[in-house]
């Protein structure tokens, strides 16, 4: 089985990003600059975006820091990222989610015109990825090609099970894999025979949010098993597949921490400079 090292392949993306940068501020003169926006407290959120900011620092990228309070309004969010999104030294605009409750989360999110979406969250990115045309991929599951790409793993004539239909990992992944010429399959909670779904998998993408749903008895022999998931337990963080037995069946597997996570951050930042090189055209 082989480790699938999310560390050391965002670090290498970050690599050749800094690099990227570098050349953007030599032919135009500007920096890339990427606005992350925190609305209240909540501790995870906090923490992604520090690790956010960090990145930015990392690959040459000029970072724009708004922290609301827990209870900013509605219209506080909105003048905030119209201002960005008028803003030319801003290429990427990203609002942290979960919004506290009482924000409408659509509302401010299609303030954010689609060539600074480095989310991959707006309709027009969302309607280009499932046309397979050029735009702007949610980043995690952007995260997860990136690695499949990176060892390797072919997906054309492949069968991918996507276990997950959230707006932010499983829909978008799913599309992507159809776009690799892979044959996708996707699973939910009601999906009526998961394991029979899953055992057919010679990919195997969880992103769920259940720790350890992924079981040995529910993967192929010699099966790329990714897993998305980020659950904290009384023991720890875990992931959505039971690892160390799924080790023993699976050809490739990632590790949580240390496999999807870091990639998702390398890849926002890789839209970033996207869309810094597209504003320049
Ligand atoms: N919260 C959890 N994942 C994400 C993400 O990819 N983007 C944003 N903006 N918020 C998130």
């Amino acid at each position: 089985m082989t480790l699938i090292d999310g560390k050391a392949t965002a670090r290498a993306v970050r690599a050749e990003l800094k690099a990227e940068t570098e050349r953007f501020e030599a032919q135009t003169g500007k920096k890339v600059g990427l606005a992350v926006v925190l609305v209240g407290n909540d501790p995870a959120s906090q923490i992604y975006v520090k690790n956010k900011i960090k990145g930015c620092e990392e690959t040459g990228i000029r970072s724009f820091a708004h922290y609301l309070p827990e209870h900013a309004t509605q219209k506080q969010v909105l003048s905030l990222v119209e201002g960005l999104a008028a803003d030319e030294n801003v290429h990427g605009i990203l609002v942290q989610l979960p919004l506290p409750r009482g924000l409408d989360e659509g509302e401010i999110l299609k303030a954010i015109p689609p060539e600074k979406d480095v989310d991959g969250f707006h309709a027009e990115n969302v309607g280009a990825l499932a046309l397979g045309e050029r735009g702007t991929v949610a980043c995690t599951p952007l995260g997860v090609l990136e690695l499949l790409k990176r060892y390797r793993i072919p997906l054309a004539g492949k069968h991918a099970v996507v276990v997950g239909r959230s707006r932010i990992v499983g829909r978008p992944m799913a599309l992507l894999l159809l776009n690799e010429d892979a044959t996708v399959t996707v699973c939910h909670s009601k999906t009526a025979d998961l394991k029979e779904q899953c055992r057919r998998a010679d990919v195997l993408i969880a992103a769920v949010g259940k720790p350890r749903l992924i079981t040995k008895d529910m993967v192929k022999e010699g099966a790329v098993v990714i897993d998305v998931g980020m659950n904290r337990t009384e023991d720890g963080l875990c992931g959505d597949v039971d690892f160390e037995n799924v080790a023993e069946k699976a050809s490739y597997l990632t590790p949580v921490p240390g496999g999807v996570g870091p990639m998702t951050i390398a890849m926002l930042l890789k839209n970033t400079v996207a869309c810094a090189r597209r504003s320049c055209k």
